[in-house]
């Protein structure tokens, strides 16, 4: 059967801050999309990460399919009437727009989507991270689906011996989507090329070389440049299908034990380790340390079943340490160097003003 999975995340508002969204708002927002969801939806789930807020929903309308999305901005809205009334920080924050057109591109909540052919058994992972930018997601997906040190598959499996193609988006090019497929193994100097630049070169999709199927979906979009203005972190999630012909679950997981320095963190302009947490944790130190979730499915016939905690297992209690000490270590230096994003990618305006007028006062002697 072909089923469309399709993920739609904001942050519509928190307690205290950034942190988490509220009790009553995550209950908002699974009420609407429960009522709503007859004759849509085939089933749904929804989840939180930091202060962001995600609906997994199945069905069979494809990608980008109008009554799919609205359905999700319309929870959001929901959601965000709930924020108010409860004083929570931002609410409605990722509703860039006052009205909904089409689908949810461009209009502030991110979205990644599959339309598969489920297999006899389909198992699936939904990653969401926050203080973070889908840039987070490149070296997990270069290391799970490109090197056999961290996806013995590639050697193992002979149903995965012709490697990946990647569709990598270079989010600055603001008048269209602009990509390219580069496929692994013969490219892969060029993919670490682009996907070294997390900020630039982002990982949309990756597809199987051996069966044509695509097996990754990042919420990649433009949305942080869009006409020149920065409107924020875009905090990202990301589907992926595994075992079979895709890496196992298990080879997806293992880059999540680097804790490697993603942009994002404080007020969405600093470095910090990405730290794997169990599912609806919120945020904390410095705002932070940026985090990412995880939780698996099987899908049948749209039918999903209840969610395993990715990051549950007492292995990555100790992987939480490590990212711990390594937060501590960049926090010690402040403002100072790499501790910090590069100037066009602050997310306040702050230095920028303050270096204009400074500019100003500069003299050549
Ligand atoms: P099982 O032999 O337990 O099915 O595991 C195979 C596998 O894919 C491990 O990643
Ligand atoms: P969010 O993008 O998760 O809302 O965080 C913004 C921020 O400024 C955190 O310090
Ligand atoms: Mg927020
Ligand atoms: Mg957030």
């Amino acid at each position: 059967m072909k089923v469309t999975l399709s993920v739609i995340k904001a942050d519509i508002g928190s307690i205290g801050g950034h942190l988490k969204p509220s009790a009553m708002l995550f209950d908002r927002v699974r009420s609407f999309v429960g009522e709503r969801a007859k004759g849509l939806l085939i089933d749904h789930y929804i989840g939180s990460a930091g202060d962001d807020i995600h609906i997994l929903m199945t069905h069979t309308k494809g990608v980008d399919n109008e009554d799919v999305h609205k359905l999700a901005w319309d929870a959001f809205v929901a959601g965000t009437e709930t924020a108010k009334i409860q004083g929570l920080y931002g609410a409605g924050q990722d509703l860039l727009k006052d009205a909904f057109s089409g689908n949810v591109r461009g209009l502030g909540p991110a979205s990644a989507e599959m339309e598969i052919e489920e297999r006899p058994n389909e198992p699936f992972l939904l990653f969401a991270a926050d203080k973070t930018d889908p840039g987070a997601f490149n070296l997990p997906l270069y290391l799970s689906y490109s090197d056999p040190m961290f996806c013995p598959g590639l050697m193992l499996a002979p149903n995965m011996n012709k490697g990946f193609t990647y569709t990598i988006m270079d989010v600055s090019h603001t008048e269209g989507d602009r990509v390219i497929e580069l496929n692994s193994p013969e490219d892969i100097y060029n993919i670490a090329c682009l996907l070294r630049d997390n900020e630039r070169f982002v990982v949309e999709s990756i597809h199987s070389r051996n069966t044509g199927e695509q097996c990754v979906s990042v919420s990649t979009s433009r949305l942080h440049n869009i006409a020149g203005k920065y409107t924020g972190k875009d905090d990202p999630v990301l589907l992926a299908r595994t075992q079979g012909y895709f890496p196992s679950t298990g080879e997806v997981l293992q880059p999540y034990q680097i804790g490697h320095f993603v942009g994002g963190f404080m007020r969405g302009s600093h470095v910090g380790p990405l730290m794997p947490l169990k599912l609806n944790t919120g945020t904390s130190f410095f705002d932070g340390p940026p985090l990412i979730t995880g939780a698996a499915f099987c899908v049948q016939d749209g039918k999903l079943t209840e969610p395993v905690d990715l990051f549950e297992h007492p292995f990555w209690d100790h992987v939480r340490d490590n990212v711990s000490r390594k937060a501590l270590d960049i926090r010690r230096q402040g403002f100072s160097g790499s501790a910090m994003l590069p100037f066009n990618e602050l997310e306040y305006t702050g230095i920028v003003e303050r270096l204009g007028v400074l500019d100003e006062k500069f003299k050549v002697r």
